[in-house]
C-alpha cells in the first residue's frame, strides 16, 4: 500500500495534479478540503454559529466521505467558512481520523491538503508541497472566474488568498508547513502539463527506491 502525500496553499493547483496522479497511478483520490468544507455547510445549512467548537466536532464526526460533492463544495464562501472551523483542534481531529483510515486503501492514496505530510500521513512514501507565488494563486483563480463567465476582480481575489493563507499558515494546530522531507514544486512558472510532469518524476523516483 503506497501513500502520496500532497500539500500547498490555496489555489496552486494540487487538485488538478492529485487528481491526475490518482488517475495514473489508479489509487485512491480524497481531497481533504472537502471534509472540512462539508463540515462547514452542514453548519451553514443548519443556521449553526461557526464559532461553537462542540457543536463543529459533531459536525465533523458525521461527515461521510462517500457523499463528497465538489460541485457543491467548491463555492467561495465556504472554503472560507472552512478555513474558520479548520483551526478547531477537534474538529481536525474528528477529520484526521477518516482520513487516515481512507490512506490505508489498497492498492495505494493520493491525499491533497494541508498537513498530509506533516500530520495526518507522516509517513507517506511520497510528499509534495505545491505551490505558486499568491500573485499567480489569484491571477488563476481569476482566470478560472472570467472564464465560467462570471466578473471577477483582480484585487479582492488577491486579498482573498493572502488572508487565507495567514489563517492557514498561521493557526497553532497543524499550521500549513512543508514537511522536512518533502519535495517542492513551485508551480508560478509552469504549465498544468509541466506541473504534472515533474510531479510524476519526482514520484517514480520516489517509488523505485521505496
Ligand atoms: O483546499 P480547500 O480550499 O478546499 O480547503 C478549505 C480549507 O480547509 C482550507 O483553507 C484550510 O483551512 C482547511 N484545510 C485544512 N487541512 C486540510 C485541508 C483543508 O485545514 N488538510
Amino acid at each position: 500500500m503506497v501513500i502520496i502525500a500532497i500539500d500547498g496553499p490555496a489555489a496552486a493547483g494540487k487538485g488538478t495534479l492529485s487528481r491526475r496522479i490518482a488517475e495514473t497511478y489508479g489509487f485512491h483520490h480524497l481531497d481533504t478540503g472537502l471534509t472540512y468544507r462539508a463540515t462547514a455547510k452542514a453548519l451553514l445549512d443548519a443556521g449553526l454559529p461557526l464559532d461553537d467548537e462542540a457543536v463543529a466536532q459533531k459536525m465533523a464526526r458525521d461527515v461521510d466521505l462517500a457523499g463528497l460533492d465538489r460541485s457543491v463544495l467548491a463555492v467561495h464562501s465556504i472554503g472560507e467558512a472552512a478555513s474558520r472551523i479548520a483551526v478547531m483542534p477537534s474538529v481536525r481531529k474528528a477529520l484526521v481520523e477518516a482520513q487516515r483510515a481512507f490512506s490505508q486503501r489498497l492498492p495505494g492514496t493520493v491525499l491533497d491538503g494541508r498537513d498530509i505530510g506533516t500530520v495526518v500521513c507522516p509517513d507517506a512514501a511520497v510528499k509534495l508541497y505545491v505551490t505558486a507565488s499568491p500573485e499567480v494563486r489569484a491571477g488563476r483563480r481569476f482566470d478560472e472566474i472570467v472564464a465560467s463567465g462570471k466578473a471577477a476582480d483582480y484585487a479582492a481575489i488577491f486579498d482573498e488568498v493572502k488572508t487565507r493563507d495567514e489563517r492557514d499558515m498561521g493557526r497553532s494546530d497543524s499550521p500549513l508547513k512543508p514537511a522536512p522531507d518533502a519535495h517542492l514544486l513551485d508551480t508560478s512558472e509552469m504549465s498544468i502539463e509541466a506541473a504534472f510532469s515533474a510531479a510524476k518524476s519526482i514520484i517514480d523516483a520516489a517509488l523505485e527506491n521505496n
